[in-house]
């Protein structure tokens, strides 16, 4: 599949989550307020929030600076966001890897959870370092390896498909924002585990984070109901004594400085 194609289905993905979103936001909650410590104290910078999605954070970072644009790909995203969060926003409809900004003209960008649905990571990080000032920065959160295995182990028992989307290792993601060009000067792994009373309410969960589609998987559709029924007896493996479905999710943190050319 095209990466065109693979980004308007991501598009649509959340798109349709934009009304649920809020109300299951669990873990970006957690990883978003995680990333606060490492925001500058200045305030005449000019942010951008990259795939801002409902704008929650985008609102928070607009009390602290004095231009805030929120960047998402999905309409959806963007219409909920404008009729709930505050007017003084920029609200911008746009691909990550083709940013409309020129050359050296961001202070930050913040993105919270949104770079592990980006397969060319070193494509949009030169992005990023297109638009960012020298001595700006990128602060983010992202999913590694180990996130979802259980629900990745558990699809493993019943086909070779691929149901969940392959996440980076963190050493991966440190030699990409550490090169010539840029710095990663701090960063934290940590995983969360979240409880669920049902494979199925991990499943509605995942929807409504938008995180239910794997862009490349190889069978068209819903995965039959047979396999379903047999993917959750395999999840039954991991159950804990209280009877709580667990779902592991490793979140990596960093903070990238763009180096002077
Ligand atoms: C998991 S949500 C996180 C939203 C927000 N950062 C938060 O913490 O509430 C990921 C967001 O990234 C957006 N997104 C995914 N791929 C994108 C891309 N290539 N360019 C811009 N936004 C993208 C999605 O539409 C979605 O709103």
């Amino acid at each position: 599949m095209s990466e065109k194609k693979n980004l308007s289905k991501i598009a649509r993905s959340f798109g349709s989550a934009s009304e649920s979103y809020d109300i299951s936001a669990r873990l970006q909650r957690y990883s978003g307020k995680n990333l606060m410590p490492w925001l500058p104290n200045r305030n005449d910078l000019t942010v951008v929030d990259l795939g801002s999605g409902t704008g929650f954070f985008t609102e928070i970072l607009a009390t602290r600076y004095h231009q805030v644009i929120g960047l998402d790909i999905s309409t959806q995203m963007l219409n909920f966001a404008k009729q709930n969060r505050s007017n003084e926003i920029v609200w911008l409809e746009a691909d990550a890897y083709k940013l409309p900004f020129a050359d050296r003209s961001i202070d930050l960008i913040y993105s919270n959870l949104m770079i592990q649905w980006c397969e060319a990571l070193p494509v949009l990080k030169a992005e990023i370092i297109r638009v960012l000032k020298p001595g700006g920065l990128f602060i983010f959160s992202t999913l590694v390896d180990g996130t979802l295995f259980e629900l990745k182990s558990s699809w493993a028992q019943v086909d070779d498909d691929k149901h969940v989307i392959d996440f980076k290792t963190p050493e991966e993601l440190e030699s990409i924002f550490n090169s010539d060009d840029s710095k990663l000067i701090e960063s934290s792994s940590k995983d969360l585990i979240l409880e669920y009373e049902n494979v199925l309410h991990l499943a509605k969960e995942l929807k409504g984070l938008g995180a239910n589609q794997v862009p490349k998987k190889q069978s068209r559709g819903l995965a039959g109901k047979d396999k379903w029924q047999k993917m959750m007896q395999s999840y039954q493996d991991f159950i804990e004594p209280s009877g709580i479905y667990p779902a592991t999710y490793s979140v990596f943190s960093g903070l990238m400085v763009k180096l002077n050319d």
